[in-house]
């Protein structure tokens, strides 16, 4: 045990120390240029969005080999899978975002970013067209934003490619069902988390402003979560540790007034995760006081209240915060895209084949991510992580192929050793492009009260677990592993400790 500590420990401190010295010293970045030195024309790759699958192709590709551009409205990574413990202050927002400029700072070539979402692509004449997102915070990517009529064209404009990456994510989904965009919290974005942790706070002061007994005291505690999927399981056990570690040593009797209900269309939550794990999780969830409410689809939200069916009737819930995590619908732009290539069949994310280039437009564009339907993979930060890391790989094994063959077809007077040679790179390079395969690592959930589960697939065996505090310890390890950079663990474990011995910051 103690010799496997020190491993750990040891291999710990080479990786901090190896990503501060990296930090310290950043590497001189090579400009972009129309033409290598050889006269090669340097080609332009575009890439949309700046989320997991994005950043993951940006970090690991040799950006010198081509002139990288990249498009987004958020000029920053959002950590997703710790998002939910920010509306409550566990973590800060501020720790699990990345400027977009620091991780393109990292790489080898100059990257250009625009801070503007592409509204429109032409796969025939391999263009798209953007529109400056400049000075909207709200920006979601989703397509209700006016150009910036300060700008020169009111902000739009062309930009050619020759390859394209399509990572713009997707939406939260609302099915179209009556009211709940007009009413609902969402929990998708940096946005959606400040606006829930106001509403949370507000609606505690406001309560705690009514006498006891009032019904709008009670209607302003009663906080509803949608979808029993891990986001809203995660969101709902956050929030119960808050109200059970912070607003209890505050406000005693009005946190006995705090109800939380997790609704659920299906019999059960969390449908991903072995039946073992979802009867822990759904035993300690009630234990915890977490209503759920299972085999409810709700149908309409009003301001108030949700009406669901459960069972056949129909029954309304009132609420003061809904929080709506009911999962993905393709984005405005993905379903643009689909509408112009007639073999995008599925209308539930573009289709791709087995080395991620969009069906209809294989030689110029590829797509990864949730912005894809793909029949064996989850809409997760793994998938989207693994496939930006694969095309990387197959962007610069194509680059390789395509600097060989100019090589050969503009010099004329080569030596037959060197066509020779040339040529059997070129097979090597061809072969390595091969298609991607995802290694599903296994999926990990905080439950609430310092505990967690896990359904592990290490080395072809799978673990499944649950509890803590040894789970809740690899939990936070796990994802501490996953941050994008030494500046967000460090931010992010510091965070834990504060909450830890200061309580959650409670101010808005
Ligand atoms: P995103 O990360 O959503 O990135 C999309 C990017 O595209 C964004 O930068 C966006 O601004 C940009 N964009 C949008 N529209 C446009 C446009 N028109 N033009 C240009 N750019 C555009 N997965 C896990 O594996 N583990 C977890 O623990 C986990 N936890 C999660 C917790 C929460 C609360 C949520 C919401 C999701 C979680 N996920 C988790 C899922 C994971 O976040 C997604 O699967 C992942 O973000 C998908 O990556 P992506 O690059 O496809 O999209
Ligand atoms: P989800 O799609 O996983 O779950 C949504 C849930 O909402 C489903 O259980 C569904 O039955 C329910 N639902 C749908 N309509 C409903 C209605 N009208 N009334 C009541 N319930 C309804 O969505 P989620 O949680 O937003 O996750 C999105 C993606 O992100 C998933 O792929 C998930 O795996 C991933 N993710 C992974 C995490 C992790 O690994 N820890 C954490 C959060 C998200």
């Amino acid at each position: 045990g103690f010799r496997y500590a020190l491993y750990a420990t040891l291999g710990a401190t080479v990786f901090f120390s190896y990503s501060l010295y990296r930090e310290l010293h950043p590497s001189k970045r090579i400009p972009q240029t129309p033409t290598f030195p050889n006269g090669q024309p340097k080609k332009t790759l575009v890439v949309l969005g700046t989320g997991w699958g994005a950043v993951s192709l940006l970090q690991s590709l040799d950006t010198t080999m081509y002139n990288v551009v990249v498009i987004s409205p958020r000029n920053y990574f959002l950590f997703t899978p710790l998002l939910t413990s920010t509306p409550m202050g566990t973590v800060n927002l501020k720790s699990i975002v990345e400027p977009i400029r620091a991780i393109l700072g990292r790489s080898k070539g100059d990257v250009k970013f625009y801070e503007a979402q592409a509204i429109d692509v032409d796969p025939a004449q391999k263009k798209i067209l953007v529109r400056s997102a400049v000075g909207d915070k709200n920006n979601n990517g989703n397509e209700s934003i006016s150009g910036d009529l300060k700008l020169p064209d009111h902000g739009v404009k062309n930009i050619s490619y020759d390859y394209l990456v399509v990572s713009v994510g997707a939406e939260s989904t609302t099915f179209n069902i009556p009211g709940v965009q007009e009413n609902a919290y969402f929990m998708k974005e940096v946005t959606d988390a400040e606006r829930v942790r106001a509403r949370i706070l507000d609606n505690i002061e406001k309560a705690s402003f009514l006498p006891v007994g009032d019904t709008r005291r009670k209607q302003l505690l009663n906080f509803l979560v949608v979808g029993g999927g891990p986001t809203g399981v995660e969101f709902a056990a956050e929030l119960q540790d808050f109200v059970k570690q912070d607003l209890k040593k505050w406000l005693p009797e009005l946190s006995k007034e705090v109800k939380i209900s997790l609704v659920e269309a299906l019999p059960s939550i969390l449908n991903m995760f072995d039946q073992s794990l979802i009867d822990y999780t759904q035993t300690l969830l009630k234990h915890e006081n977490i209503d759920l409410k299972l085999n409810t689809m709700v149908k309409k939200v009003t301001k108030n209240s949700i009406v669901a069916s459960n069972e056949g009737k129909e029954v309304e819930i009132p609420y003061g915060l809904l929080v709506w995590s009911t999962g993905n619908k393709p984005r405005v732009l993905t379903q643009k895209i689909m509408s112009k290539l007639e073999e995008q069949t599925d209308r539930r994310g573009l289709l791709i084949n087995d080395n991620l280039q969009l069906l209809g437009a294989e030689d110029s564009i590829y797509a990864l991510g949730d912005c894809t339907f793909h029949p064996g993979f989850v809409p997760t930060a793994q998938v989207a992580y693994q496939e930006g890391r694969y095309l990387a790989k197959t962007l610069e094994a194509l680059f390789k192929v395509e600097q060989i063959k100019w090589e050969l077809d503009n010099n004329q007077e080569l030596p037959t050793k060197k066509i020779v040679r040339l040529q059997k790179e070129l097979s090597k390079h061809e072969s390595s492009i091969v298609a991607f395969q995802y290694s599903h690592m296994g999926t990990l959930a905080y439950i609430g009260s310092e505990k967690a589960i896990a359904d592990l697939n290490i080395a072809g065996s799978q673990y499944k677990l649950s509890g803590g505090p040894l789970l809740y310890w690899f939990w936070k390890s796990v994802y501490l592993t996953m941050c994008i950079s030494l500046r967000n663990r460090v931010m992010v474990t510091a965070d834990w400790i504060n909450a830890y011995i200061f309580g959650r910051d409670s101010s808005v």
